[in-house]
């Protein structure tokens, strides 16, 4: 595969982990658990690859609807993997980046985000954004608000994007869905506007090197035009 045609950031869209533990009558916090692993998996694969940056969708802005009991399964988890990627980042050079709105994470999670951010800050390998408490619809409105506040008087595409959660974050060539569901759920709305999209029926959490390795291959297959001949 030439450089050309592997994409620079791909993001990604885990979802499926629910299904995943009900096709095995198991609770739907084990689905999660096994998606944490898809997780470690990925980086992994993305890392070999020589991919930039991955954006994963862990929790969107609509993801405070769910019972108390998962929203808290979730935050558990996020916590352990969060220990397991500071130190694994440290071994290998990769860096973490947080898209998305604080609040209203808890407290601890916020402290543990910030640490590991910034322990990874000056790291020049992999750099996995996590997209937390993310809506591209909450990030738009952020960016005209911080414009707003900055004196901005005449908004261009160009300009609004300096206000974005990550200015210097390229935009996906490749997003990735898992379990079928053909739809953007308020990710990347705007970095989405020229991405090529991989939707696959496989459920997050049997998501691995393989299953990259097919969306790699139908994206070196696209055409990318934005709008040209
Ligand atoms: C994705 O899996 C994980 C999150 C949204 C946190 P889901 O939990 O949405 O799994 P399904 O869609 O119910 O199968
Ligand atoms: C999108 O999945 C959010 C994440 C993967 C974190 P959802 O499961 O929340 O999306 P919908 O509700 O099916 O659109
Ligand atoms: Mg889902």
């Amino acid at each position: 595969m030439t450089t050309d045609s592997l994409p620079r950031h791909i993001a990604i869209i885990m979802d499926g982990n629910g299904r995943w533990a009900r096709a095995r009558h198991l609770p739907r916090l084990a689905g999660h658990q096994a998606g944490a692993k898809a997780v470690e998996r990925t980086i992994q694969a993305a890392q070999k690859k020589g991919i930039a940056f991955l954006t994963l969708y862990a929790f969107s802005t609509e993801n405070w609807s769910r019972p108390k009991e998962e929203i808290d399964g979730l935050m558990n988890l996020l916590s352990q993997t969060l220990t397991k990627y500071t130190r694994q980042a440290a071994k290998e050079n990769l860096r973490l980046w947080v898209s998305g709105e604080r609040e209203p994470l808890p407290p601890a999670i916020l402290t543990q985000v910030d640490e590991a951010v910034a322990q990874t800050a000056t790291h020049t390998g992999l750099t996995v954004n996590l997209a937390l408490n993310y809506g591209a619809q909450q990030e738009i409105v952020h960016a005209a608000n911080a414009a707003y506040a900055a004196g901005e008087k005449k908004l261009t595409p160009e300009t609004l994007r300096n206000y974005f959660y990550h200015p210097d974050l390229p935009d996906p060539e490749l997003i990735i869905r898992t379990s079928g569901e053909e739809r953007l759920s308020n990710f990347l709305l705007w970095q989405a506007a020229y991405s090529e999209f991989y939707f696959t029926s496989v459920l997050w959490p049997d998501f691995n090197e393989t299953e990259l390795d097919k969306a790699l291959a139908a994206y070196a297959t696209r055409t990318r035009r934005f709008g040209g001949i």
